[in-house]
């Protein structure tokens, strides 16, 4: 049912925990099933130069938000808010249907995240424009 690399980030998920004095911080719940998901960023220069996760969710949800914040490191802000649900779960080698909607954790607990950090910072915050 899960590919490999899910099983992998399920396993050996990259970047537990939270940074001390994030620079931003997105808290998500999953309305399908409760599952919730914290996504910490440390940020530099306009640059994502730490990403943590805490997630109480199922495997597919931890694996997203492993992968995910593997794939937003070193990205600008503007580069990691374009990182789609979509293509957390291409890079996982794909996720079952039925589990999609936790990869969607990983994208709005990333744009939660980066706009803690602007409006922190007195900028608007971004629009969600994705429709997954
Ligand atoms: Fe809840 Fe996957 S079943 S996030
Ligand atoms: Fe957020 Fe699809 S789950 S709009």
């Amino acid at each position: 049912m899960y590919s490999e690399t899910v099983m992998d980030h399920f396993k050996n998920p990259r970047n537990v925990g939270e940074i001390e004095n994030p620079d931003g911080v997105g808290e998500v719940g999953n309305p399908v099933c409760g599952d919730i998901m914290k996504i910490f960023l440390k940020i530099e220069n306009n640059i994502v130069v730490d990403a943590k996760f805490k997630t109480f969710g199922c495997g597919a949800a931890i694996a997203s938000s492993s992968m995910a914040t593997e794939l937003v490191r070193g990205k600008t802000l503007e580069e990691a808010w374009q990182l789609s649900n979509k293509a957390v779960a291409e890079a996982l080698n794909g996720l079952p249907p039925i589990k999609m909607h936790c990869s969607v954790l990983a994208e709005e607990g990333i744009h939660k995240a980066i706009n803690d950090y602007r409006v922190k910072h007195g900028l608007e915050p971004w629009q969600e424009t994705s429709s997954h």
